[in-house]
């Protein structure tokens, strides 16, 4: 839990305020997105998890006028110019994975229904119990890699947030297992105390997941 008065002395918070990001952890995003090089112009990209908009914004802005940055999340989105709201429960897989299909197919008309990245920062509404949030993670987790892994064209990109416990290592493999390329990153602006982990897939070694 993040109390008023750290908000006040955050310095990501403060950028994030004067630069119009929605969240400071827009700023998670522009850290990963230097160091691995996961998101570019014209890219179509998919943000999991993305209430209030901060990834969805960095993402607009480097996929630009040609790119597509289609966001999902429990709650309503305000709107960010260009960019296509839905409002999906990512676990519910099928449901998540056909609405983002259809809107790629009717109302974007790139002539794919495939992606080149896609992106989660998704939590689970924290208990304070780090063995309970990290179970709820990992599950949150699981299901953004299923989606993922029906959407994703080959060789494209992901990063997902999970917070570190037992189940860390087996979420790592599963990425390993669909990526040629994986690592895990914390990037400068996660808080110090925070149990936040990104892993970072590229190179989607192709589309495994069958849904009806
Ligand atoms: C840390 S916030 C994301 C912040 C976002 N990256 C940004 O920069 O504004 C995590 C989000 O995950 C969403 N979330 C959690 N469980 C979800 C689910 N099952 N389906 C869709 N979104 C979910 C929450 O509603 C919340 O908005």
């Amino acid at each position: 839990m993040v109390k008023r008065a750290d908000l006040n002395t955050d310095r990501y918070y403060k950028r994030a305020k004067a630069e119009g990001y929605r969240a400071r952890s827009a700023f998670k995003l522009l850290q990963i997105v230097n160091k691995f090089e996961l998101i570019k112009e014209g890219d179509i990209v998919v943000d999991l998890g993305a209430a209030p908009g901060g990834w969805s914004q960095v993402a607009k802005e480097i996929v630009g006028a040609k790119g597509v940055v289609i966001s999902v999340d429990l709650q309503q989105i305000e709107q960010i110019e260009g960019v296509e709201s839905l409002k999906s429960d990512i676990t519910n897989e099928m449901e998540t994975i056909k609405t983002i299909k259809e809107t790629l197919l009717m109302k974007i008309s790139k002539g794919t229904d495939l992606v080149d990245v896609v992106l989660s920062d998704a939590s689970p509404k924290l208990s304070g119990n780090r063995d309970y949030d990290h179970f709820r993670s990992f599950e949150l987790a699981q299901s953004v890699l299923n989606v993922a892994s029906a959407l994703l064209r080959n060789n494209g990109c992901f990063v997902a947030k999970i917070f570190q416990g037992v189940c860390y290592k087996e979420f790592y493999k599963d990425v390993q297992k669909k990526f040629g390329y994986t690592k895990a990153y914390s990037p400068a602006a996660t808080r110090k105390r925070s149990a936040e982990v990104y892993v970072i897939g590229k190179g989607f070694l192709g589309n495994q997941y069958y849904y009806g």
